[in-house]
């Protein structure tokens, strides 16, 4: 088994010496066959059918929602930036009952969006509610700033599920305003498995700003460490991606289907592959 482990560690880490090509200078009557796959790709790309219409299914990261509530039309372009930048799920929030432009008058002392943020147990309904968030472990968070703090519906929808192992990053647009307050609001509200300092942008920012902030944020050092759930003959072991090209190129594939990986003696001292994607 141990020289077994070893063999996979080269697999993911070493050899690949002739990456994507077939195996050249190999004997061919030598070969191995294991079935792998990432053990994230697999669960989340199936466990997110059936939910909300609302949201729109992507293709590449399966493991992070994009969230949001938006008004007017301003939160939605950030959000949608993002979306387009990771590739990952999306649901909008709606109110059960639409907010109009009345109801966002705020020069009126007495309009809904008013009276609703002066009182903070208001919990106004959602229209169609995302039925689970299980299936991710990244949750972007974005609304408007509404007199400093996020509207009272995003406190509707943070209270509607379980964020304990999720990690959450909040991102706003106002006119001036930060996001800090809302913040706090939010982990004061609910129990979340990590939150991540988030960003208020100005309703003009660009692909470029909201680019350089998603590229800052320590997410993508910890998904580097995703492990590799390999399937031998009915034995499971896992394994690390090293930080190679190949490795990322095999997280890649694995992003499409399980990969069985066929090695072969190479030089008599380690394996070379092939991958086979089903
Ligand atoms: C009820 C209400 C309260 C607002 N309060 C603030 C505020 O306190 N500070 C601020 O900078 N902008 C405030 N704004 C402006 C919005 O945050 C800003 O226009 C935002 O970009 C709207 O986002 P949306 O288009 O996604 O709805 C407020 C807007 C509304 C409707």
């Amino acid at each position: 088994m141990k020289k077994l482990i070893l063999l996979l560690i080269s697999i993911v880490g070493l050899c690949f010496v002739s990456c994507g090509s077939s195996s050249s200078g190999t004997d061919s009557s030598a070969s191995d066959s294991l079935q792998s796959s990432a053990k994230e790709t697999q669960t989340k790309s199936s466990a997110s059918e059936g939910d909300s219409s609302k949201q729109e299914s992507r293709s590449t990261d399966k493991s992070t929602l994009v969230i949001y509530f938006s008004r007017t039309g301003n939160t939605e372009k950030i959000a949608k930036y993002l979306i387009e930048l990771t590739g990952a799920d999306s649901y909008v929030i709606e109110a059960a009952e639409p907010y109009t432009d009345d109801d966002i008058h705020y020069q009126d002392d007495n309009c809904r969006a008013n009276k609703e943020q002066n009182d903070k147990s208001v919990r106004p309904k959602i229209a169609d509610p995302i039925k689970s968030i299980d299936s991710y472990d990244t949750i972007f968070l974005g609304y408007p700033i509404w007199w400093g703090e996020e509207p009272r519906i995003i406190d509707t929808f943070l209270e509607s599920y379980d964020f304990s192992d999720k990690t959450v990053i909040a991102f706003c647009t106002s006119g001036s305003s930060g996001i800090a307050t809302s913040e706090k609001n939010i982990a004061d509200l609910v129990k979340i498995g990590k939150q991540l300092e988030g960003k208020r942008f100005a309703a003009d920012a660009s692909k470029d700003e909201v680019k350089e902030w998603f590229e800052s944020l320590p997410l993508n050092d910890e998904k580097s460490e995703s492990k590799l759930l390999v399937s031998v003959n009915g034995k499971e072991l896992t394994a690390s991606f090293a930080d190679s090209t190949a490795a990322k190129e095999l997280a890649e594939k694995l992003k499409e289907a399980p990969v069985t990986v066929k090695l072969e003696e190479y030089g008599g001292f380690e394996k070379d592959k092939d991958f086979i994607v089903k």
